[in-house]
């Protein structure tokens, strides 16, 4: 039997399309490359196996998807597939709803087809917006303030609604902000163009692709001024997947949203500073106005996911900065 990776071509996909393998499970991975290289999957098969299954399909594509299920023993599901730069999407709002509904809907009818019933979806903490209460629980009232976080959260209700209503079993794991890489240096986030994010944005400053670093934002009511996020080692995260298989292969049923974090708050500065560290000289900055749109603090209360889970977070800052720039110093140019 076979784990069906959506997006597993990706930076989140692929990471637990090698922690499935080392756990004993194996991954099908399904991926149209929209955001992703085959050389992420030749990296993945290394690590692994050379007969990890890729299909290369558009998740929209409803015959290609019924094919995957008649073609492999697929007895579970994670879907990463989805857009995710959240400027992009409020230019693009129909190609997000398009691609994230769509996907989503017409892998749940492919699943109820071929008699599958066990999902782990990737939604994220931006439901959260700016919660009132910090670490935020799973219990923390959830919305949207993008094109991207509605397709979240309006895939969280499609998900919720489907599992009443047919034999349907659901884990959202709501992401904090992964970073990181693989140990070994060869599979790690290869964004295109210039980053949106900030720890490929720092990482690049470090290779000298880019000249500093801007910190959005130096007047926030935090330690220092700079914004507050959890950030959680990719594999840790990879491995918060396997663990979701596991609670619904046991006790866990219907459809039940929990948060992936470490419940550890770090600034913008903590980032430059640990990424220094790692990369042996100071990675320049310079403090610049706020960026539209970002809130001021967030982390996870993680307790829930130990609970139901079984699973939590083993690396910390340092760890995730070590094996980031690894992976960055190997492969200056990512994949390509
Ligand atoms: P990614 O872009 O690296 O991976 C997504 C993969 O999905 C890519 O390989 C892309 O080619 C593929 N894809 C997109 N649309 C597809 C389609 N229609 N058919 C087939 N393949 C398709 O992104 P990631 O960071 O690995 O994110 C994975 C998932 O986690 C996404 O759903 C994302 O929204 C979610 N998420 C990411 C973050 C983050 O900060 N990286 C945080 C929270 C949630
Ligand atoms: C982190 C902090 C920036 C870049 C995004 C999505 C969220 C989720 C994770 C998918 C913020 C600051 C950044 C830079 C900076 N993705 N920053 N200079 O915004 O917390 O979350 O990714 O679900 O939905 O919104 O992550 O890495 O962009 O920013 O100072 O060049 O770093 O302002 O405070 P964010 P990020």
């Amino acid at each position: 039997m076979a784990v069906l990776v959506t997006g597993g071509a990706g930076y989140i996909g692929s990471h637990t399309a090698v922690a499935l393998h080392d756990a004993g499970r194996e991954g099908v991975i399904v991926d149209n490359f929209s955001n992703s290289s085959p050389k992420a999957v030749d990296a993945v098969r290394a690590l692994t196996t050379d007969s990890m299954v890729m299909v290369e399909a558009d998740m929209l594509d409803s015959e290609a998807v019924a094919r995957v299920f008649k073609d492999h023993d697929i007895d579970e599901v994670i879907h990463f597939a989805a857009y995710k730069a959240v400027g992009e999407s409020v230019d693009k709002p129909l190609d997000y709803y398009r691609n994230h509904l769509g996907s989503t809907i017409g892998l749940v009818a492919a699943m109820v087809e071929a008699g599958v019933s066990k999902l782990v979806f990737s939604s994220s903490c931006t439901v959260y917006g700016q919660p009132d209460v910090i670490p935020v629980t799973e219990a923390a009232p959830t919305g949207a303030e993008s094109p991207y976080g509605w397709t979240k959260y309006m895939s969280e209700q499609i998900l919720n609604d489907a599992a009443a209503a047919v034999d349907l079993d659901v884990v959202l794991l709501r992401y904090f902000n992964p970073v990181g890489a693989h140990e070994s240096g060869t599979l790690g986030e290869d964004p295109n163009g210039i980053p949106n994010n900030l720890v490929p944005f720092v990482m690049q400053v470090a290779v000298g692709r880019l000249a500093k670093v801007m910190v959005f934002g130096g007047d926030y009511d935090t330690a220092d001024g700079t914004a507050v996020r959890d950030y959680i080692h990719v594999v840790d995260l990879a491995e918060g997947h396997v663990a979701a298989l596991d609670a619904l292969a046991g006790e866990i049923s219907g459809c039940t949203a929990v948060n992936l974090g470490t419940g550890v708050g770090h600034t913008v500065l903590d980032v430059v500073h640990a990424a220094s560290a790692a990369v042996g000289s100071p990675i320049p900055y310079e403090v610049v106005g706020r960026r539209s749109g970002d809130i001021e603090k967030i982390y996870a209360h993680p307790a829930y996911a130990e609970e139901v889970l079984g699973w939590r977070s083993k690396r910390d800052l340092a760890d995730m900065m070590r094996d980031h720039w690894n992976w960055q110093r190997q492969n200056p140019n990512g994949f390509r």
